[in-house]
């Protein structure tokens, strides 16, 4: 098994070994993505002291290779008179802020201000300034903060870019009203001085805060001279799971307003209806808040959310740490069903170093589950897998199973491995066309109601095909369904035992195409 997070002090059995989770405490959004001379800043909003929300400040983690993580010191901490909120980080090239010394451009973070009842612009938030010149070591806050105000209380998760178009070239600001579900467009020459440009929405999905939005710009199947703007507009609750989510719009961008291609409802939405019409980032309980990194080499779009769901995630079970990012993933946009959708890559923490477990060629599913050996079962695993689905019934798998915590009912399989009462499963069933992730038997799902739960998305099938790719991490089942058209992303909380993987067929059964299990 490859450990990744190289921040294991407190090794346990949900610790991830993929996924980044602070050492200690508590973890949610991330925050001031980017990438500078050769590493990659990962920020996130962190109570540096004690494992629920609060004291929020920015913690931070640096990578080479967005895989391997080294926690950084607190980067940005809480005062009395404010908690430092969500937000992006550039890299000012130019030095249009001055805050850069000796030719050396400077990092700045742009953070949203909630003050506390101590200020003097008490229960406002509004968007400062922190920047560092050594490379992110360091933060100083700038003395004119806050830079922009509202006077509101609810304005808040600013991602700023660098616009160069036809209307000019300077930093655009995307934030939220999060109580109007509305994202606000800001320009500014210097990051300092801020004017209004327009607003978006509300559209599409209304129910919760509109929150910690991001806009930027993709080619569709590559070509440059057809692109889409996508607008990131995350929720809670409201998602297409239930509780936290992440909904993207495409359109245009033309220096001043966004311009939605692919709004089905306009306004507050008194019905849920069209839910599954609307763009979503993934179709999972626990992707939220997510972001991108700016400044990426290669044009490369790199996103990370947050794993949890403000639903539960004050009751997940918590080992001193709480909660961890998702894997990084490559957003592209590509024609698919004849029009432009995002697909979605992750980052392969075994692109270098996995080794194949096991591998299948084509067969003939029998009815029921069959378990893979235990040469290939696991609590950290990557899963390839391609199906030929049967006219009716259901194909998929069976992960992390077997006797729970408690015990249980306990299947012994012609390999003589215990299956058992504890499991989730992934299926595709042919009657609906969807591709479910049932975590109602994943574990310790006892800790929060709304945690038990299944998540389904419609797949259509390619050439009569579905393909997936599985990332399972020690707490995490992370789907990437017809080469990231779909994603599902749950947490999961089986025994450290429960590590079977079977391969599961109902009905009119299927083939099986090829199978790789890697780790
Ligand atoms: C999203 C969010 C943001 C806010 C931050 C506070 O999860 O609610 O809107 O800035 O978390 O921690």
């Amino acid at each position: 098994m490859t450990s990744l997070n190289t921040t294991t002090a407190l090794d346990c059995r949900y610790r991830p070994q993929w996924h980044y989770a602070a050492e200690r405490n508590w973890l949610n959004d991330p925050n001031g993505l980017v990438y500078a001379n050769g590493v990659y800043h990962l920020f996130y909003q962190h109570n540096p002291h004690g494992d629920v929300w609060g004291n929020m400040s920015w913690g931070h983690a640096t990578s080479a290779d967005l895989l391997h993580w080294d926690e950084q010191p607190v980067a940005i901490s809480c005062d009395e008179q404010e908690a430092i909120f969500s937000g992006s980080a550039v890299l000012d090239v130019h030095n249009t802020s001055g805050f850069g010394a000796g030719g050396v451009p400077p990092l700045v973070a742009i953070y949203t201000s909630a003050y506390s009842p101590a200020s003097p612009l008490a229960g406002r938030q509004a968007q400062s300034l922190a920047y560092s010149t050594d490379d992110g070591a360091t933060w100083t806050k700038y003395a004119g903060n806050p830079v922009l105000d509202r006077e509101s209380s609810d304005f808040r998760d600013p991602k700023v870019f660098w616009y160069d178009g036809a209307a000019g070239r300077y930093w655009v600001m995307v934030a939220v009203e999060a109580l109007k579900h509305e994202v606000v467009l800001y320009k500014s020459p210097d990051l300092k001085s801020w004017e209004y440009l327009s607003t978006f929405g509300p559209a599409n999905a209304t129910d919760g805060v509109w929150e910690c939005p991001d806009l930027f710009e993709l080619p569709v199947d590559g070509d440059a001279g057809n692109t889409r703007w996508v607008l990131v507009v995350n929720l809670s609750p409201g998602g297409i799971a239930g509780g936290s989510g992440g909904q993207y719009f495409l359109g245009t961008f033309d220096g001043v307003a966004f311009r939605s291609e692919t709004t089905v409802t306009e306004g507050r939405q008194a019905d849920d209806s069209r839910m599954a019409d609307y763009g979503w980032l993934d179709w999972g309980r626990d992707y939220y808040a997510a972001v991108s990194f700016s400044n990426v080499p290669g044009g490369r779009r790199l996103m990370i959310g947050w794993m949890n769901n403000w639903q539960y995630a004050a009751a997940t079970p918590s080992d001193g740490w709480r909660s961890a990012m998702s894997l990084v993933r490559e957003v592209r946009l590509e024609t698919r069903g004849g029009r432009p959708v995002l697909v979605q890559e992750a980052v392969d923490p075994l692109a270098a170093s996995g080794t194949e477990l096991l591998a299948r060629g084509g067969q003939e599913l029998a009815d029921g589950v069959t378990w893979l050996p235990a040469a290939a079962s696991g609590d950290v695993l990557r899963i390839d897998a391609e199906f030929r689905p049967g006219s009716t019934g259901k194909v998929g798998f069976v992960l992390r199973a077997g006797g729970g915590a408690a015990g249980g009912a306990a299947e012994a399989s012609a390999d003589g491995l215990a299956g058992g009462s504890e499991r989730t499963v992934l299926a595709y069933d042919s009657g609906s066309g969807e591709l479910s992730l049932d975590r109602t038997a994943s574990g310790n799902v006892g800790f929060h109601e709304a945690f038990p739960s299944v998540e389904r998305v419609a797949v259509p099938l390619v050439d009569g095909r579905l393909r997936l790719r599985v990332f399972l991490d020690r707490c995490s089942v992370e789907v990437f369904a017809q080469d990231g058209l779909a994603t599902i992303t749950d947490q999961v909380f089986p025994a450290g035992s429960s590590t079977a993987v079977g391969l599961l067929a109902e009905g009119d059964g299927g083939t099986l195409v090829s199978l790789s299990v890697t780790g």
